[in-house]
């Protein structure tokens, strides 16, 4: 099988916290699903509803990536890596680096001609393009290795040790109030924003998270398929059964 490669010796895994600021102690059986299902159904794309006169603690940043860290990984590797900005010149020029990077493409897709979701989607999109050098925290969620050259398998096992994280972080983040919208445009400048951040050479970045309060908290439920049509039963052909 393989795995993300593991920790180089310039890139030691961090000591383990021994007890987690957020640390809810075993688990006693099943969740309240009012909030558990409500916490899924509308941790969203936040892009106009960030706060960008807010500032955001370190604290509460650590504990939703102390969160994060509980997420699976291909054979246990933990190469999770984060690059947490804050400092102001790095965030504008990291913003700069997306407009460069997805301007051109955003503005084409809001020039042809969209409608509905797709529609509000890209104005979002581009309100953030805009705006993301004044969002107060950039994270850079990272994994140790590099995607070149690895199959099907190895992909799923590089990247499957890395989404799973940088999503726990967002719905952490939307429980205490803050958002975030997962955006990848600056990868068009992997190489830049790594030279930017001091990211090593053999570490991928796989997004930017931008991260701020969010304005209000009453995000709703997007519309989706119904899952009927886009589930399958024992093999490809087959029906959900009828519940
Ligand atoms: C892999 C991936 C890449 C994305 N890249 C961007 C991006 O570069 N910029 C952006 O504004 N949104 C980006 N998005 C956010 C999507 O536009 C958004 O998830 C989608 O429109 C659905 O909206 P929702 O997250 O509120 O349900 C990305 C989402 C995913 C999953």
């Amino acid at each position: 099988m393989t795995v993300p490669s593991g920790p180089t010796a310039n890139d030691p895994a961090p000591a383990h916290d021994p007890a987690p600021a957020h640390d809810p102690g075993p688990s006693e059986g099943p969740f309240d699903l009012e909030i558990t299902d409500r916490l899924l159904a509308t941790t969203r794309s936040v892009r106009r509803r960030l706060d960008l006169t807010r500032p955001v603690e370190p604290a509460v940043v650590l504990d939703c990536l102390r969160l994060a860290c509980q997420a699976p990984t291909a054979s246990n590797t933990q190469t999770w890596r984060w690059v947490v900005v804050t400092d102001p010149g790095r965030r504008a020029a990291l913003a700069e680096l997306y407009r460069e990077a997805g301007g051109a493409y955003l503005r084409q897709r809001a020039e042809s001609g969209l409608v509905g979701q797709d529609k509000r989607v890209v104005d979002s999109a581009a309100y953030l393009n805009d705006h993301l050098h004044e969002v107060p925290v950039h994270v850079v969620p990272c994994i140790v290795g590099r995607p070149e050259g690895r199959g099907p398998e190895g992909l799923a096992a590089f990247y499957g040790s890395i989404v799973p994280a940088a999503w726990s972080f967002m719905l952490a983040l939307r429980a205490r109030g803050l958002g975030s919208a997962w955006t990848t445009l600056h990868l068009r400048k992997e190489k830049e924003a790594a030279a930017l951040l001091g990211i090593p050479d053999d570490v991928t970045q796989v997004a930017l998270l931008p991260v701020a309060y969010t304005i209000g908290a009453d995000f709703r439920p997007a519309d989706r398929p119904p899952v009927e049509g886009i589930s399958f039963w024992d093999s490809w052909d087959s029906a959900p059964p009828a519940v």
